[in-house]
């Protein structure tokens, strides 16, 4: 029996053509392996929020990053958790601190591509990103001084490329981080270290299992002052525009798949590479179904990483990374 159907879009969907014809794909040089170091531990100890993560100790961070690379993914993305924590967060640029101390060993032990995480909430004893203003602690109208932060950035990110990070991601959201971090570094002698920079950072609810594993929560208050507001997209916009004028050379969007639209925008809008953060959140979620029996951990996480390709990323930041390079 004839039909008048001409167009069969079907017909590209079989086994053998499907694959020909899709647009977007997942490679594991797209992949970036967030670790974290924890400089108060002897042992490895397990993240209970984000299941399959551990906090590893200095001595392991070489067999930590050799894990990351047998599965075919080369960059990982480096979180410290540090011996003291004080009111400026000073052992953020500590020659001796745990970044740097683990990014030395690495980098001379291995071939990985280091990235390292440039905040201060994992080092304040008050869990904010930048210093605070005193008087004001403990404040709902606290609020952490942008310019006194941002020399402390940028130490911090002169103290990661000396010790051998390849590149440096300001993730604080202060307003002129990435002029100052890239003033700093190119002063000291580090003009070809590229800055990847958390552009458009949402205040968002996303973090809380990050905010375990890396002993970050603000003590009080919260973070809506310096992150961004989840209903504005025109504004993420105008931070990454600034970001591009201060020499940012990769363009992050945080969280992920709450925020397609802007990973979408962004890589419509600007020239530089566009970075996706699929954070603790999404990566708790989708175990957390997987543990109920309600979702497939392997096939929903592949999907979802997917879609950030396809919205327009080209990299990936993903706790997802060794899982999903391995079976690709
Ligand atoms: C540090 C930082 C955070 C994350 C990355 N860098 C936490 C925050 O801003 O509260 C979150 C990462 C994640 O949830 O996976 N400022």
């Amino acid at each position: 029996m004839g039909s008048n159907l001409r167009t069969r879009p079907r017909r590209l969907r079989r086994d053998g053509i499907r694959p020909l014809v899709r647009e977007s794909s997942l490679s594991a040089t797209d992949l970036i392996a967030p670790i974290f170091i924890d400089a108060t531990t002897d042992e490895r100890v397990p993240i209970e929020s984000m299941p399959g993560h551990e906090r590893v100790p200095i001595h392991e961070s070489v067999a930590r990053v050799r894990e990351v690379l047998a599965t075919g993914v080369d960059t990982v993305l480096i979180f410290g958790i540090p011996s003291e924590k004080d009111s400026n967060g000073s052992r953020a640029w500590a020659g001796d601190g745990v970044v740097q101390r683990a990014v030395q060993r690495i980098s001379t032990e291995t071939p990985a591509t280091i990235i390292t995480d440039i905040c201060l909430c994992e080092y304040t004893d008050h869990g904010h990103c930048g210093v605070i203003e005193s008087e004001a602690r403990e404040s709902p109208t606290m609020t952490v001084k942008n310019d006194e932060t941002l020399s402390l950035l940028g130490q911090t990110a002169v103290s990661h490329a000396d010790a051998g990070a390849d590149m440096v991601a300001p993730s604080s959201m202060t307003d002129g981080m990435v002029a100052a971090i890239r003033d700093d570094l190119d002063d000291a002698s580090h003009s070809e270290v590229p800055i990847m920079s958390y552009a458009a950072k949402y205040e968002s609810s996303f973090y809380g299992p990050f905010r375990d594993a890396a002993d970050g929560a603000p003590s009080f208050g919260d973070r809506r002052h310096y992150q961004m507001d989840p209903g504005n997209s025109r504004e993420a916009m105008r931070e990454v525009g600034l970001d591009v004028d201060e020499g940012a050379d990769i363009l992050m969007v945080k969280p992920a798949l709450a925020y397609l639209d802007i990973v979408n925008r962004v890589t419509d809008e600007f020239t530089q590479p566009v970075a996706a953060y699929n954070v603790s959140g999404e990566y708790a979620m989708i175990h957390a179904a997987a543990d109920q029996g309600w979702l497939d951990l392997e096939t929903t996480a592949h999907e979802s990483l997917l879609s950030m390709k396809r919205a327009g990323a080209d990299l990936i930041i993903t706790y997802f990374a060794e899982q999903i390079a391995d079976s690709l």
